[in-house]
């Protein structure tokens, strides 16, 4: 790749910038989002090929965000996508106003220049989605439409001899049937990028930096298990070898084999110089008696640290820590986050690197998680593995509501898996966000041959989400849910009863804790 930056985002805000983005990526153009206030200066600095425009929940009307308005003369491609069109008009001297009615949904677009690059292989009539309130009443000089919808006159608009681009609709989601065509004609027939981002030199470039960087050294790493830290583990393991030590720490509160898993997988099949800690006794021991979901958090968080800086110690060379940080936390992103970001404390080995004077390697920071994903396959990760779904750092202690005792995570760790293999078997896994068991504090009363019993009651959880902002309960078939119950109840011994989640986030949130 060149030292330029193929294409800059500038965010305005809009619930969609990250979307963009990856659409961007997905047809293998390097791109990064910043904030819309960027300094003219840093933008020269990074050179851009091209720049997009994000939307914006703002008006431009309504002193919303502005970009230096330096941009438009830089002589490069820009796309403003529908805040980010306004703004464009109304920087370059057009007329932006309040719609008549706001326009939220499906639209038909009517192409009336055909011949435009940036519309080549749309056809004359399609459905787009839109969702404004304001709009471009009068366009700048030297601006012509070039596509409009029965609502909206300047449903496209471009310079006539500069690559200068405005859209009302929003391309980036698939409710834009052609929105696909329309972004990948802006990248390679008006800015003449070329799809050089693939995953596999993004492992040739990261192998040569960190060897670089590490030299001799050592890097160690936490590795959980889940999809991000197992490929850091493979990417830095291919770059440096027996110089990764990637500790893993076994808190008691894991899954059924799942310890046996991450051993067999990163020890025996990737030859990693793994460091296995059993600390189960430390945790279970710390969490005595403790019920409070925030309490549970910050004990299980603080144990990890003690026995991740003690073992990291006793490693001799260690330099560096690596940590599978992602794009997503990486963007000093201007857009909506919403409260459930940080209702919950969410633990890692933050504030170690400082205190035991590490380095930080990140190699995963220009990712999104598709593109984690997608690298773990490139790298040999078992699919299993690429494709399983989160699972909280406090892992099953925020999963046995109430207090947490060998004997309920015995339950539950048997409920789930029976749950996550029938899951799979009905083949809804990868469908699913997210499922998983809780153990309530509650017991009921059934009757088993001939035999009143007073047992323990399952929830099974299962979710559908783009991000785990939001979520919705999955509507999956009964009798799925009904093998789930009767071989839980058939087959863990102190279950008597399960029951199904049906809440949405909000206002539940996906944990139960
Ligand atoms: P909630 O329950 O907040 O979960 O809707 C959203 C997503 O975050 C995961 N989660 C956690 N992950 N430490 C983590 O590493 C935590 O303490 C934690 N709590 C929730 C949850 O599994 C879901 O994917």
């Amino acid at each position: 790749m060149s030292a330029r930056l193929p294409l800059l985002i500038l965010d305005f805000g809009s619930q969609y910038t990250q979307l963009i983005a990856r659409r961007i990526r997905e047809e293998h153009v390097y791109c990064e989002i910043h904030p819309f206030n960027l300094p003219l200066e840093q933008i020269k600095a990074m050179d851009p090929v091209a720049v997009i425009l994000s939307g914006s929940p703002s008006s431009v009307i309504n002193e919303g965000p502005r970009c230096d308005s330096g941009i438009f003369s830089l002589q490069i491609p820009i796309l403003g996508i529908c805040y980010g069109m306004q703004l464009m008009a109304d920087a370059m001297g057009g007329e932006v106003v309040q719609g008549d009615k706001r326009e939220f949904g499906s639209a038909r677009l009517r192409i009336t220049h055909p011949d435009d690059p940036i519309l080549r292989g749309l056809p004359d009539d399609s459905t787009v989605w839109m969702s404004h309130g304001d709009k471009v009443k009068s366009l700048p000089e030297g601006f012509m439409e070039i596509a409009r919808t029965d609502n909206t006159e300047f449903a496209v608009m471009r310079h006539t001899d500069r690559p200068l681009y405005g859209v009302q609709f929003h391309p980036e989601v698939i409710h834009s049937v052609y929105g696909k065509q329309f972004l990948r004609n802006f990248l390679f027939s008006v800015a003449h990028l070329s799809p050089d981002w693939t995953m596999g030199v993004f492992i040739e470039n990261t192998i040569r930096d960190v060897r670089k960087q590490v030299g001799d050294k050592t890097i160690i790493l936490g590795l959980s298990g889940g999809v991000d830290s197992s490929v850091v583990a493979l990417l830095l393991h291919k770059a440096v070898g027996g110089q990764l030590v990637p500790i893993f720490v076994n808190n008691g509160l894991l899954r059924k084999n799942e310890a046996d898993q991450v051993i067999t997988t990163f020890r025996d099949a990737f030859s990693m110089n793994l460091r296995f800690i059993d600390a189960s006794h430390d945790f279970l021991a710390g969490l005595e008696g403790v019920t409070d979901p925030e309490q549970k958090r910050k004990i299980i968080g603080r144990i990890f640290v003690e026995i991740f800086e003690r073992e990291a110690r006793s490693i001799p060379g260690a330099e560096f820590l690596a940590q599978g940080t992602l794009y997503p936390d990486v963007i000093e992103s201007v857009s909506f986050k919403g409260p459930s970001a940080t209702i919950k404390s969410h633990h890692n080995v933050g504030g170690l690197p400082e205190k035991m004077d590490l380095k930080l390697i990140e190699p995963l920071r220009e990712l999104f998680k598709d593109e984690v994903r997608e690298l773990g396959r490139e790298l040999g990760l078992p699919d299993e593995m690429v494709n399983r779904h989160p699972f909280p750092g406090p892992g099953l202690g925020i999963r046995v509501i109430g207090e947490i005792t060998d004997e309920r995570l015995q339950v539950l760790r048997e409920a789930d898996a029976i749950a996550i293999d029938e899951i799979r078997a009905a083949d809804q896994y990868d469908k699913i966000w997210q499922a998983f068991c809780v153990l309530l504090p509650v017991r009921s009363v059934g009757v088993m041959g001939d035999e009143r019993t007073y047992e323990n009651t399952i929830a099974v959880r299962m979710v559908e989400s783009l991000d785990g902002m939001t979520a919705d309960w999955a509507k999956v078939p009964y009798d799925l849910l009904g093998r789930i119950s009767n071989r839980i109840i058939n087959e863990v011994r102190g279950v008597n009863r399960v029951v199904y989640d049906i809440s949405s986030k909000p206002p539940a949130t996906i944990e139960w804790e």
